[in-house]
């Protein structure tokens, strides 16, 4: 029989959460601050706790996933010794620090925890190669490890650090916003032409289809800590970034991002990095600038 589960947070993504466990035929018991939400998976045969203690008692292993840590924080508070002997898995999004603070509240509770952070829209949960970080101990990420396929077939334990998968996951949506402002920055920036977004993307997407070779050559570069250049020089890239900052300023376009680009690359040049390639600059993200403020 399937292990039984809790989950506690039916917001877009809990529910996804609970519909995917309740597919592979896991009895599935639900709490929800605002009790209502939980109408439409009772529906589909999930039964509704009426304390979050209640609901943790019913499953073997407990998902958690709200709006942030604090709301988990209070919600797990809430039910007592509840979690004694058993698994919390924490999908909320939040911080390693939070994420490695909660594995110590559970194991002073007497239960085992693991952090997972999905990368994946409530659509794709449950599909077989849904990408979802856990950090934690092995040995309930092995016991678990059916249930929690439910969720994505593409699970990985990263390690025993619970607070691992909370830097992967904000690591991964820096290039995905990167990524996505540039393509909206150029957009901005073809526009003063009167090209349309959907003219231009096809030559974007031949960038992003080379990309994962760079990335390639990238990763192998910043591991050797050697940076030569095997196509171009950071001293070829430098009039290019000039060039687009020159267009910026000439046709009213914000010239931040790239004026940002231009001095990263400029500093590296002048640190020695001229005739090397262009993952030198990660040297220039290692530390922050010394005018840095707090967040
Ligand atoms: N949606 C996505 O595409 C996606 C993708 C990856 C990760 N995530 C992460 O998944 C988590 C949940 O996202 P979501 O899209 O499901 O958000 P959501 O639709 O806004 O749902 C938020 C959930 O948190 C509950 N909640 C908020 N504050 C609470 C509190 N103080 N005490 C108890 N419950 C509280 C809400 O309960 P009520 O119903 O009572 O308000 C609701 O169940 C977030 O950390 C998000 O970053 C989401």
């Amino acid at each position: 029989m399937a292990e039984p589960v809790a989950v506690l947070g039916l917001g877009l993504m809990g529910s996804a959460l609970a519909g995917a466990f309740l597919r592979r035929g896991h009895p599935t018991t639900v709490w929800n601050r605002s009790p209502e939400r939980a109408a439409p998976l009772v529906a589909r045969g999930a039964l509704r706790a009426g304390t979050v203690a209640e609901a943790v008692s019913a499953g073997g292993l407990t998902v958690v996933c709200l709006s942030d840590n604090d709301a988990v924080s209070r919600t797990c508070e809430s039910a007592g010794r509840a979690f004694d002997g058993r698994t919390l898995v924490n999908l909320t999004s939040g911080t390693s620090r939070e994420a490695r603070g909660l594995a110590a509240w559970a194991a002073d509770q007497g239960a085992a925890y693991l952090d997972g952070k999905l990368l994946a829209t409530p659509d794709t949960v449950g599909g077989p190669d849904t990408a979802v970080l856990y950090g934690g101990r092995r040995e309930p990420f092995d016991a678990h490890h059916a249930t929690l396929r439910a969720i994505g077939g593409g699970l990985t334990r990263l390690g025993d650090d619970p607070g691992l998968p909370a830097l992967y996951d904000v690591a991964l949506l820096d290039i995905l916003w990167a990524s996505l402002n540039g393509f909206l920055h150029a957009s901005a920036l073809v526009a003063t032409e009167d090209v349309r977004a959907g003219e231009f993307a096809p030559f974007a997407d031949l960038l992003f289809a080379a990309l994962p070779s760079f990335v390639a050559r990238c990763a192998r570069q910043i591991d050797e800590g050697a940076h030569a250049a095997e196509d171009s020089t950071l001293e070829t890239h430098l009039p290019a970034a000039r060039n687009l900052v020159a267009e910026c300023l000439a046709r009213g376009v914000d010239a931040d991002p790239p004026r940002r680009l231009r001095a990263v690359i400029e500093k590296a040049i002048a640190q020695g990095h001229g005739k090397d390639g262009y993952a030198s600059v990660v040297e220039q993200f290692r530390k922050a600038p010394l005018e840095h403020g707090g967040g």
